[in-house]
C-alpha cells in the first residue's frame, strides 16, 4: 500500500512543498471525483514529476439559487481515488483560507465569459477566473489541466493565463463519458433513474448536430434546430441554450464553414447539465454548397 498522497489544508503548506519540487502538474476540482477527472490526474501523472490536486467546493462560482450548500463532498471516496492515481499532494483549504478576511481583489474575465454559460450563470467566471488566479499563485504549477466538457471554462481560463502572463502552460483534456454518451459529471448523482435514461438527449442532440454537419449542412441556425427539435422529444428535458459558435470568441455563427463549436445547456427535471463537442473543418472539408 502507498501511504497515499500528502494533505495540506494551508496556502503555507503547499508552497512549502512545491519549494521542494520541479515539473509539477495541477488538476484543480470541487472533488466528488469521478472518471473525468480521473483522465485529467492520469495525464497530469503522465506528464509530471509531481501531481498536486485541489479539492475546493468554490462558493464564488455559484449563484445564489445554485447548489453550493448540496454539492456534493465525499472526502474519503476522492481520497482514495486519489491514493488510487498516485497524486502527490492534495490541497483541501477551507474557505476562509482561500477567500481570507479583507479579500477584495476579483479577476473579471471579458467578452468570453458574457456568452453562453455566462447569460444563465452571471458571475459565474468571474467566480472560477478568481480562484483558479488563486491556485496558480498558490501552488505555481508548470502545467494545470481542464477538461474539454467544461470548454468555455478551458477557453476563460486559456485567456486569463494569457492575459495575466500567467507562468503556466494550460492543458486540454478530452471529455469522459458513459457508454451511452452521457459526459461524466459530479452532479449526474443527482438525476433519478428515469432523469438519467433521459439525460443522453444532450449527447444525442449533439451527434445530431454533428451527423447533419457531415453531410453538408453549413448553415448554423439549421445545426440548432436540429438540436432543439431532438431536446423537445424528450419530455423531461428542458433546452437553456444551444449553440453553433466560433471556438476562438464564441460568437454565434450563420454559418458553419470552418471550425466550430457546438454546445448546449439543458435541464433534466431540476438539474441543469452541459456538453459541447468541436466541429473539425479540416477532418471534413467541404463538398458541396447547401
Ligand atoms: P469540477 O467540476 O470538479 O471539474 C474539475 C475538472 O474536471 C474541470 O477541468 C472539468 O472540466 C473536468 N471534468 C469534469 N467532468 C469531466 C469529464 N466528463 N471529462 C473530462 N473532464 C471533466 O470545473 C471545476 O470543478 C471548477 O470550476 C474549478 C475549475 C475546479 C474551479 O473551481
Amino acid at each position: 500500500m502507498s501511504p497515499g498522497p500528502r494533505v495540506e489544508t494551508t496556502i503555507a503548506g503547499v508552497r512549502a512543498w512545491r519549494a521542494q519540487h520541479t515539473n509539477v502538474g495541477l488538476v484543480p476540482t470541487m472533488g466528488a471525483l469521478h472518471g473525468g477527472h480521473v483522465r485529467l490526474l492520469r495525464q497530469a501523472r503522465h506528464e509530471s514529476d509531481v501531481v498536486a490536486v485541489s479539492v475546493f467546493v468554490n462558493p464564488t462560482q455559484f449563484g445564489p439559487n445554485e447548489d453550493f450548500s448540496r454539492y456534493p463532498r465525499p472526502l474519503e471516496a476522492d481520497l482514495r481515488i486519489l491514493s488510487q492515481e498516485r497524486a502527490d499532494l492534495v490541497f483541501l483549504p477551507s474557505v476562509e483560507e482561500i477567500y481570507q478576511p479583507g479579500s477584495d481583489t476579483v479577476v473579471l474575465p471579458g467578452r468570453l465569459a458574457r456568452r453562453l454559460e455566462g447569460r444563465t450563470r452571471p458571475g459565474h467566471f468571474r467566480g472560477v477566473a478568481t480562484v483558479v488566479a488563486k491556485l496558480f499563485g498558490i501552488v505555481c504549477p508548470d502545467r494545470a489541466y481542464f477538461g474539454e466538457k467544461d470548454g468555455q471554462q478551458l477557453r476563460v481560463v486559456k485567456a486569463l493565463v494569457r492575459d495575466l502572463c500567467l507562468p503556466v502552460t494550460v492543458v486540454p483534456v478530452p471529455t469522459a463519458r458513459e457508454p451511452d454518451g452521457l459526459a461524466l459529471s459530479s452532479r449526474n448523482i443527482y438525476l433519478s433513474s428515469e432523469e438519467r435514461r433521459a439525460a443522453t438527449v444532450l449527447w444525442r442532440a449533439l451527434q445530431a448536430a454533428e451527423r447533419l454537419w457531415e453531410r453538408g449542412e453549413r448553415r448554423a441556425e439549421a445545426l440548432r434546430s436540429a438540436m432543439r427539435s431532438l431536446i423537445e422529444t424528450e419530455p423531461l428535458a428542458s433546452v437553456d441554450y444551444v449553440s453553433v459558435a466560433d471556438p476562438e470568441t464564441l460568437r454565434e455563427l450563420r454559418r458553419a464553414e470552418g471550425d466550430a463549436f457546438v454546445s448546449l445547456a439543458v435541464r433534466i427535471g431540476t438539474v441543469r447539465l452541459i456538453d459541447n463537442l468541436l466541429l473539425n473543418s479540416d477532418e471534413h472539408p467541404v463538398t458541396g454548397e447547401q
